[in-house]
């Protein structure tokens, strides 16, 4: 026992001592979890509380609701037990109009029901975020945390003190003077998770294959009602205060501002992003500023929250049924929606990758409407748990593509099967296959298979790669689907005719496609092997590649040796370039390209240049006199050679400057010929 080694202290001494450490473990707690600014080290604080455990442990009376000892309780409880409130907790009127002029409207009201005439001065206001949490109710007593409820229906909630107790961020106690402290506060705000936080909690779904959380807020609300307090205690919640429930003995505040201020100085974290409007205009401006900074909040937010800041006028302005007249909630477009999944699509790749994709009763989220989304792989599609026929909820946030993250519960009929990935291309009817080792299901049929050609054409047209104006993906499946584009090269045989007879295609539409094909036939070596689409040459390797053959002719013809010697080109890259133009169908496509047009500036080839370090690896190591590490790489790159991160029997030299450690010590051990700056230098001109 922890208390064995404790020197006995009579009863009193243990108090004091206990105090001290109760007040100094508050006081750490604060500059950890709401400040982020801790003074001493997370194991002096461990020691501090370990011995206030011990302390409590050999006298149990010395163990208070508000002791740091009391935030993690390993009771399960039977139930939530109801809790009625001193306070309702009520609800905010949202306004009507989503766009930011949408705040003239709660203005107006305001100076309506005040009474105020035109010419009188802007009304102040507090504006603030709209958290996306759960609502809570702390009521501390003298000071000390005693009771924390949801918000339930509003007059009733459920009493989760246990729970809130395990959230660091959550004061125990106020921090102020004991006879300072009111005997009666009711601090109400939000439990949310931020956006980190749930991405870590998901990653560690993942990694132990189970099912992932939905969105930051069901996540946290989940957790704030949980009957095993351990549970919540795994879970990381933060807090955020907004607003009081019943009080007495406070300081007389004028203002709702001024109150804000002050829990703040009360240890209750307050969000920052928070300001005092003066009239309409002003809060359409906060509203504008803050829906622009959403996407890069640490939390999700659903809106702001205007608020009259001066007391008097709110309890002047007063409550209408169940909302407070002095208070607007003004909502951004919600990013998250439930609707129906009506169907699972496979879409085939340009590489015949093979992605489920959602096909879904069409639903306006995140400011588009959204009817397919995707659904990453058949292992996040287990992971969702989600089957054709549920209720699906699906989010869409800034420019990230439309995903589906979870189901919402209820019935599912019984009968509906699992997904499985099929053994045929949907669209060619080739067979499916997975690499050894890989998650991915591929089509076999290149590009025989439509989808994949479909995919090769928009690829080869992108702006990074032939840069082809006018052709998108629209304009793509009506040529692959008519006959008329089977192979690259057949783009550029498309005359006014042939364009005019499909559908919806205007004269002045088939007149900028020519014009956008003809534009494109000047384009750079690079360009071109990129928008060849070859398996792993990326526009970087593509660039690479241009610059170190000069020439295609050169590049087609390369030995697999050859392509290693390319500036970051290892044996994957290398063997698909080399199967790629080994086929003499993409000769064939390579040359008719040629023939219709296609050219580019002839660069000096790099292959042309003498190349005296090729097929060489060299190692880096130290401080040289005059070189930087930069320069002496590009000039052994430029000169043919690799340089290389660490010496093993296949390094040809290592270049050691001032200082060189375990790298060098290695090449001698090795027998690995060591340079200077001079002997590189030597080297490059006369390559032994
Ligand atoms: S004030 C009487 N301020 O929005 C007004 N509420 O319908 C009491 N919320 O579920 C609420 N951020 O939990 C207020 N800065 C904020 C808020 C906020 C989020 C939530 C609140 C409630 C809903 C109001």
């Amino acid at each position: 026992m922890a208390s064995d080694s404790l020197p006995p202290v009579g009863p009193a001494e243990a108090a004091a001592r206990a105090q001290q450490l109760r007040a100094q473990l508050h006081h750490h707690a604060h500059r950890y979890y709401v400040l982020d600014d801790p003074e001493i080290p997370d194991a002096e604080y461990d020691r501090l509380f370990r011995e206030l455990q011990a302390l409590e442990e050999a006298h149990p009376v010395l163990r208070t609701a508000d002791s740091p000892t009391q935030r993690v309780i390993g009771q399960v409880l039977e139930g939530l037990a109801p809790v009625r409130h001193a306070v309702p907790m009520l609800s905010i009127q949202t306004e009507t109009d989503t766009t930011a002029e949408g705040a003239r409207a709660f203005d107006a009201r305001v100076r309506r029901e005040l009474e105020l005439t035109d010419d009188a001065p802007p009304v102040a206001y507090a504006a603030e975020l709209k958290f996306d949490g759960l609502a809570i109710n702390l009521r501390y007593e003298a000071g000390v945390l005693v009771q924390a409820t949801t918000r339930g229906d509003g007059e009733t909630g459920e009493d989760v003190t246990q729970n809130i107790r395990t959230i660091g961020q959550i004061p125990l106690r106020l921090m102020g003077e004991a006879a300072t402290l009111p005997p009666v506060l009711e601090v109400r705000g939000e439990v949310y998770m931020r956006r980190d936080d749930f991405e870590r909690l998901n990653a560690q779904q993942r990694e132990r294959g189970e099912k992932t959380y939905v969105n930051p807020r069901n996540t946290a609300a989940g957790a704030v009602r949980q009957l095993d307090p351990a549970v919540t205690a795994a879970r990381p919640l933060s807090f955020y205060a907004y607003g009081l429930g019943e009080s007495q003995g406070l300081p007389a505040f004028a203002r709702h501002s001024e109150m804000i201020s002050w829990l703040q100085h009360s240890g209750l974290p307050v969000n920052e992003r928070r300001r005092v409007c003066e009239g309409a205009d002003a809060l359409v401006a906060f509203h504008r500023a803050v829906e622009a900074e959403r996407d890069a909040l640490p939390f999700d937010i659903d809106g702001v929250v205007y608020k009259v800041d001066r007391l008097d006028w709110q309890r002047r302005l007063g409550f209408k049924s169940r909302e407070p007249r002095w208070a607007g909630a003004h909502k951004f477009p919600a990013q998250e929606q439930a609707t129906r999944l009506n169907g699972i699509d496979i879409q085939v790749g340009r590489t015949g990758k093979l992605t489920p994709v959602a096909k879904l009763e069409p639903v306006f989220v995140g400011g588009t409407t959204v009817s397919n989304a995707t659904l990453h792989n058949r292992f996040e599609l287990r992971r969702k748990g989600v089957r054709v026929g549920d209720t699906v909820i699906v989010r869409r946030a800034g420019d990230v593509i439309p995903e589906v993250v979870g189901r919402m519960p209820g019935e599912r009929p019984s009968y509906v099967p699992n997904f499985a990935m099929p053994c045929e291309c949907p669209v060619c009817g080739s067979p499916v296959r997975r690499e050894k080792g890989s998650l991915e299901h591929r089509c076999t049929g290149g590009l025989f298979c439509a989808a994949q050609r479909k995919q090769a054409l928009l690829h080869f047209a992108g702006r990074r790669a032939m840069d082809i104006e006018g052709l998108g993906d629209k304009l793509v499946d009506q040529l692959v689907d008519g006959g008329l584009v089977r192979t690259l090269p057949e783009l550029y045989t498309l005359g006014v005719a042939k364009l005019s007879a499909l559908e919806r295609m205007a004269d002045k539409s088939a007149a900028n496609l020519l014009a956008g094909l003809e534009k494109s036939k000047q384009t750079t070596l690079a360009r071109f092997l990129y928008a060849l689409g070859i398996r792993h040459v990326g526009e970087s390797t593509a660039k690479d590649l241009a610059r170190h053959f000069g020439n295609l002719d050169a590049l087609m013809d390369a030995t697999g040796e050859q392509l290693l010697e390319v500036n970051d080109v290892g044996p994957i890259v290398a063997e698909s370039v080399r199967q790629f133009f080994a086929q003499p169908h993409h000769r064939e496509i390579v040359e008719r390209l040629r023939a219709v047009g296609i050219t580019w500036p002839e660069a000096l080839a790099d292959a042309d240049t003498p190349k005296p370090l090729a097929g060489k690896t060299l190692v880096l190591t130290g401080t040289l006199p005059t070189m930087g590490r930069d320069e002496a790489q590009a000039l052994i790159e430029a000169a043919g050679g690799k340089v290389s991160g660490s010496v093993s029997k296949k390094t040809h030299y290592v270049v050691a400057g001032a200082e060189a450690g375990s790298k060098l010590a290695k090449a001698q051990e090795l027998g690995v010929p060591v340079l200077d700056e001079a002997g590189l230098l030597a080297l490059l001109e006369n390559p032994a």
